[in-house]
Parts: C-alpha cells; structure tokens; sequence
C-alpha cells in the first residue's frame, strides 16, 4: 500500500506541488511563532537564565535547583538552543547566549518581564479571543478578563501582574529613552509632565540632565506610586511629583508633555481627548514629545503593523501612519513641527498649538 505524503493531502495524488510544499512549510514555521513564546515563557518563569549565570550546567542541575521536572526541564533548554536562546556545550550542559542574557532577572536591558507579560494571563487570554476582536473591531480583554487591560492591572488582586507590567515597560522604555531623551530641547522648559508616564523613566532622564527642570508624572494610583518611589531612588524627589489622576479628565499644567506609547492604547477619539486635555494646559509657547512607533509603507516587513495586532488584542489602540497622527493632532489643536528616529524603531513627534 502506498503512504500519503503532504503532497497528495494537498493537490491530489502524484501531482507534486513544489511551491506549495514550501508554502506549507512557511506558514507551519509562522504558526511555531506561538511554541517559541511558550519556550521563552517557561525559560523566563522557571529562571532559567539566572540559573545559568555562573556559567554553563546541566537541566538536571537547573532542574534540581528549580524544583522542575528534569526531563521536561532538558527538552525545554534543547528546544531554547535551538533557538540560539541557549548554548548547547556538548557535554549535557548548557550556557547563555547575548539573548539568553537578557533573560536573567532585573539585569539592565532585561527582557523577562517583557516575556512574562506578553506571554501572561493579561495578554494571553485577550489573543485566545483574537478573531473576536477583528470580527467586531475591539480588544477582547473584557471578555476574556472580566475589565479592560488598565483596569485589570488596577485590580489589587491583580497587583504582581501590574508591576511586571510595569516593570516590563520600563525595561522596553530603557532602549528608547535614551534616544527620546537626547533629541528632546528643553532650553527654556521649566515644567515637563510625562502623561501615562508610568514608573517615570523618561521624565526622571530628563530632570537628571537638567537641574532647572522639575517633572511630573500623570498616571493611574499604583504607577503614580511607583514614580514617586523611583524618583526617590534617583535622589530627584525635591524636584518630582507622581500624581495619581486620569489623562481622560484633565492634566497638570506644563510647558511639556511627554507621551510616550500612550496614544498607541488608545482609540481616535479616546486619543484626541487625551490630547484636548493637554492643549488646554500647556503653557504658552508650549509643546508635547510624542513617542511612537509609525506604521511604514504596507507590504514591507513592519514591527509596527505587528505592534498594531498586539494594540488590537489587548487594548482598544492601534499603530498609526503619520497622515492618521496628523489628523488626530488636527482635531485637538495641535500641528506637528518635527519627528525624528529615537532608535528601536520608534520617533519622537514634536506637537505645538496649531
Ligand atoms: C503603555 S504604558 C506607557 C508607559 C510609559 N509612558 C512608557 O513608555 O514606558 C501606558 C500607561 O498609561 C497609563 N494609563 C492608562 N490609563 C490611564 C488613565 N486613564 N490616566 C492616566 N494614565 C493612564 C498606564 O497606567 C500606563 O502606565
């Protein structure tokens, strides 16, 4: 009896499809996008990399230490050398590459917050529901969390997930703000308010740079908190404030607003309002930072149309072509005067009254 191969499942027996065959095998490699999340996701919350940061072992070892089980441990660090997340050294030990470094826990640059979040029950959940929220045009998070994403994280019950979050945009913020922060002039600025502005990284960069500037940051109660504390590691609390409010309802005044991916959470409208919010504050003379990623030309491999799925998964936002940022900043009173690349794959957008 003659076996079935992929090509006689796909166009009919003895009828070769070469191309087809190859296209096959693209989108079963698309789809594995899904298995190397979840590989990321259990290095990251078993800490596998911090396991491995004296120096190349075993799975047993790392097993032992983690209190995982041993086989299941191996078959998760083979598939991670794989994926040249590990190093394999030949011997049955395994070592970290410069991504598996980025692994380890609250090292600069890290990245496991960010795996743990997207990999996570705030993010996950909303993607199980993704053709939903194409077919009606709206995340999912209501339904498949019981709150929208921002207002699952304010949950108290739901506060280790919030600070990972957290934590996980502050060490994204870390490869941006850098860039954000040598391109934006404050000469003249005494007042800058970081809207959504989280533990505070870009505001606080800012003050650190310049001793006549003194900042807020706008947010919701627990990052507020959160500013605060960290403006005071920093030794800038004389100079900062974190202040709990709602960027839907008003904003401190400032010759500054720094938004950054804030406006990417938001619908049009919920973004024009935001942004009236601001332009009815800002000083004379005034302006605001905006700092995105913008969607290029379609049909070129583009993070930001990615980022956009993500923003429709899990938020009710989107990434937007500088024709839609111009059309939002039209209908709130604000013209763009500048943008630039901050590195990462992001821009600053300068905004003033207009
Ligand atoms: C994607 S994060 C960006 C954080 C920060 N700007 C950064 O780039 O790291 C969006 C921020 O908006 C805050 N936020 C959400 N809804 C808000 C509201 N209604 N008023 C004030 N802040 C809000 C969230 O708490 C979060 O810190």
């Amino acid at each position: 009896m003659r076996s079935i191969s992929m090509t006689d499942m796909t166009h009919g027996v003895d009828e070769p499809q070469n191309d087809s065959i190859a296209d096959a095998a693209e989108l079963i490699d698309l789809t594995a996008g899904v298995i190397k999340i979840q590989v990321l996701h259990a290095l990251a919350a078993l800490h596998v990399a911090d396991h491995l940061d004296g120096g190349p072992r075993t799975a047993a070892q790392v097993a032992a230490d983690e209190g995982s089980h041993p086989r299941a441990t191996y078959r998760l660090m083979r598939a991670a050398a794989g994926l040249g997340v590990l190093n394999y050294e030949g011997d049955g030990r395994f070592g970290l590459t410069g991504r598996g470094r980025l692994l380890r826990t609250g090292v600069p640059g890290s990245m496991r917050s960010f795996v743990l979040v997207q990999a996570g029950r705030s993010h996950w959940q909303p993607w199980g529901l993704f053709p939903d929220a194409v077919r009606q045009g709206v995340s999912q998070s209501r339904a498949a969390l019981g709150a929208d994403t921002f207002e699952y994280f304010s949950k108290p019950e739901n506060a280790g997930e919030a600070a990972l979050f957290a934590e996980a945009m502050a060490d994204l913020s870390g490869l941006v703000t850098q860039g954000a922060v040598a391109a934006v002039d404050t000469t003249g600025v005494s007042t800058v308010v970081d809207v959504g502005g989280a533990d505070g990284q870009f505001v606080l960069a800012l003050l650190a740079g310049d001793p006549a500037l003194r900042g807020q940051v706008l947010d919701l109660p627990h990052a507020a908190e959160r500013a605060g504390k960290e403006a005071a590691r920093r030794g800038l609390s004389d100079r900062f404030s974190g202040v709990a409010g709602d960027f839907f309802t008003e904003v401190p005044a400032a010759d500054l607003y720094l938004l950054k991916t804030v406006l990417h959470d938001w619908d049009d409208e919920q973004c024009a309002n935001i942004l009236r919010n601001c332009r009815a504050a800002v000083h004379d003379g005034g302006r605001a930072v905006i700092v995105e990623t913008i969607v290029g030309e379609i049909g070129k491999p583009d993070f930001a149309t990615l980022s956009d799925m993500g923003m429709l998964a899990v938020t009710n936002g989107m990434e937007r072509d500088l024709d839609e940022f111009d059309a939002l900043f039209a209908s709130s009173g604000w013209r763009r005067d500048k943008t630039y690349p901050v590195g990462g794959g992001y821009f600053g957008i300068e905004i003033i009254p207009g």
